[in-house]
């Protein structure tokens, strides 16, 4: 290996996030980063010189460095946006009523079909741009705005294209069960039908999905729906996650937990009964307080009983042109504080930790040797700070697998 592979981080304050709770903070802390590994992490008078070797060093100046964060909630790749429903909802029309008058999710789909794979690229280039800015190292993108076979295979492709560009890490979720598409108006379970037998296996022939969504919700898809979209999915060895109780309790997040599932997504009206199930069966939770914002909800996810069954906790965007057009997941981190009551060290494990359980991911999340050298430098002293700012990023450095982004 080259020296220009391996990098010594020093005089930086390390958040390592590795014990169980509290922050793991190092104090004039070092990181040894060889490829794109991890190598060591400690306190730098603690580091065996004769690792050090070649490495290259970076002075970070009493930073605070902490994992990279992950956004593991978005749907970033659609074209135009919804501002006249936000003016709409202001006037008093609510998310439910628009969408089923044929805009909502229907209007990105119509706008998302005719938009060529360049356009769909460099938008999603652009808003992206900002999640670099703002210490992201791994993003999670769903499609779900094309709703038919060449259109949510294509939304993938733009992901994955994506990933390739940025140097960010992308994981793909198909979301094929997110609206009806307008041709199949009337026949929702024949839709399904087509996202099982079709959408699905040619998506997972292609290698484009890491995982599997769905809308379950009154203006979505039933239960037993989602559940015949789930068996689909174990079929073909793709793990499943879910819009679940965003307006209503329709009991999705026990069937995640059934299926064992990677998380539940959003999960305001889940019951303590579903949320200790989707605890004991490894589920994670996630909340999307930006979406809870702009739709202006009213029933805050139930917190104290996600707490007492232990349940891991993640914070995400939603990033979306209708309910979330939320471009920092920093500032996810201050919502989840100021309007869940979550504790600043929880809403950092919620987008590092937690977030990376949410996808799956066990080799990030956290500053241990072995595990991925994705890593954020911020012009910050306190790790609440993280959550504390509404604003102008304070990154200074990211890097992802070893390589410096920013
Ligand atoms: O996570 N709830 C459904 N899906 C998205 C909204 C998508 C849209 O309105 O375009 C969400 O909030
Ligand atoms: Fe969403």
């Amino acid at each position: 290996m080259s020296h220009a592979d391996q990098w010594l981080l020093e005089h930086a304050r390390v958040v390592t996030l590795t014990p169980s709770s509290g922050y793991g903070l190092i104090e004039e802390g070092a990181l040894l980063l060889r490829g794109e590994t991890l190598a060591w992490v400690g306190r730098r008078d603690e580091l065996p010189l004769r690792l050090v070797g070649e490495a290259q060093r970076i002075d970070c100046g009493g930073r605070l460095l902490t994992p990279a964060l992950i956004d593991c909630h978005t749907h970033l790749i659609y074209a135009g946006d919804r501002a006249n429903e936000f003016e709409w909802r202001l006037q008093g029309r609510s998310y439910a009523e628009i969408a089923r008058s044929g805009g909502g999710i229907l209007s990105s789909v119509r706008a998302t079909r005719v938009a060529s794979d360049a356009v769909l690229l460099g938008s999603a280039q652009q808003r992206l741009a900002q999640w670099l800015a703002d210490g992201v190292g791994t993003l999670e993108i769903k499609s779900g705005y094309g709703l038919d076979r060449e259109n949510e295979l294509r939304m993938l492709r733009v992901a994955r294209q994506l990933g390739e560009s940025s140097g960010l890490q992308i994981r793909t979720t198909l979301l094929a069960a997110h609206a009806l598409p307008p041709e199949y108006a009337g026949r929702a379970d024949d839709y399904i039908e087509l996202v099982c037998r079709e959408i699905l296996p040619a998506a997972v022939a292609e290698g484009l999905a890491d995982a599997v969504d769905a809308f379950c919700e009154g203006i979505g898809f039933s239960l037993a729906q989602t559940r015949r979209v789930f068996d689909a999915a174990k079929q073909l060895g793709l793990p499943v996650k879910l819009h679940a109780e965003q307006l209503s309790d329709l009991r999705g997040t026990r069937l995640v937990a059934e299926f064992g599932g990677l998380s539940a997504d959003h999960i305001e009206y889940s019951c303590a009964e579903d949320l200790a199930a989707l605890a004991a069966a490894g589920g994670v939770g996630v909340l999307l307080p930006a979406a809870f914002l702009c739709l202006r909800e009213t029933q805050v996810p139930d917190i104290a009983a996600m707490r007492a069954c232990a349940l891991p906790m993640a914070v995400a965007t939603d990033h979306n042109p209708g309910t979330s057009p939320c471009l920092s997941l920093r500032h996810a981190m201050n919502l989840a504080c100021t309007l869940f009551r979550l504790t600043p060290e929880e809403a950092l494990r919620g987008v590092t930790v937690h977030a990376a359980k949410a996808l799956g991911l066990a080799d990030r999340g956290q500053l241990r040797p072995g595990l991925r050298a994705d890593l954020a430098l911020w012009d910050l002293q306190h790790p609440a700070e993280l959550s504390y700012w509404m604003g102008a990023a304070p990154v200074h450095q990211l890097w992802v697998g070893g390589r410096r982004l920013r």
